[in-house]
């Protein structure tokens, strides 16, 4: 199998961060970096005739990714036909159709307008009664390994240092489950539901071990109100204090930052 590399992850690490960081002037030029590079993996993956399979965020610093993947879609011919998509996550309860969820957000941003086949796109399904919602934790995991397991997954970050939404407090060791919100990231949400008594209290997301077993991860982090987050999981041990740190023990693994986000790395002020 062709070994497709992201150009960030070959750069050597910033000084004193742990995990190798790419710094762009401006969000919109990494996106597009990141977006030509995972299409890069797709178009090999389907030259090669194999699955291509990925891990997706949701959130509003994906979205250039996906406006790029979309118009290289439209205007480059790049198919989505062989790809198998697993979201990180979802609200729980919340309908499929509410305009908050992430089935929702996945189709309006990315789904509605490439040539993935439909049965080939996982997201944890935020109407699962609490009664079921271990067995549907443990489909979603059988279907990971089904499918091989990620080439590719990508993450937000959230300003509690949360990834997917594994808050605080999550074993490196958890798989997908049922989790309860932290109030900050309730808090963050709040505007979007119209009112913080609207956030869901408890969302369903993949595990971080889950995450980990993919062949390559690539964290995404822009604007100022990421950059302490973002320092923790660069310049602090490894801690489930800040579950995107215990992203230090993975082989390949890179960060794409804006400058805002990276403004709080001693050196970057240093
Ligand atoms: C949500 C998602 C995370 C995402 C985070 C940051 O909590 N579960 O996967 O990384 O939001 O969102 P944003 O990109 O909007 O800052």
């Amino acid at each position: 199998m062709a070994k497709v590399t992201f150009v960030n992850v070959d750069r050597p690490a910033l000084e004193g961060v742990a995990i190798p960081a790419r710094v762009y002037k401006s969000s919109e030029e990494a996106v597009k970096d990141v977006a030509r590079n995972a299409a890069g993996l797709v178009e090999a993956r389907r030259q090669e005739g194999t699955p291509c399979v990925l891990g997706l965020p949701t959130g509003s610093t994906p979205v250039g990714v996906y406006r790029e993947l979309v118009r290289m879609h439209r205007d480059e011919g790049l198919s989505f036909n062989h790809a198998i998509t697993f979201n990180l996550d979802e609200y729980l309860p919340i309908p499929n159709d509410d305009p908050n969820s992430f089935q929702q957000f996945m189709r309006d941003q990315f789904f509605n307008h490439v040539d993935v086949k439909e049965n080939n796109l996982h997201i944890p399904d935020g109407t699962t009664p609490i009664a079921e919602v271990d067995r549907h934790a443990e489909e979603y995991e059988a279907a990971i390994a089904e499918a091989g397991g990620f080439d590719l997954m990508l993450l937000g970050i959230g300003r509690t240092g949360h990834i997917g939404f594994n808050e605080p407090g999550s074993a490196p060791d958890s798989r997908t489950r049922r989790v309860e919100l932290s109030a900050e990231t309730r808090h963050d949400a709040a505007k979007a539901f119209g009112g913080l008594d609207n956030v869901p209290t408890h969302a369903i997301t993949m595990g971080l071990q889950t995450m980990f077993q993919a062949e390559r991860i690539v964290l995404l982090a822009f604007g100022e109100h990421k950059a302490e987050a973002v320092r923790k999981a660069l310049e602090e041990p490894p801690s489930s204090d800040c579950p995107a740190s215990l992203l230090q023990r993975h082989e390949s693994v890179a960060f794409v930052l804006d400058e805002a986000a990276a403004s709080g790395l001693s050196r970057m002020s240093g």
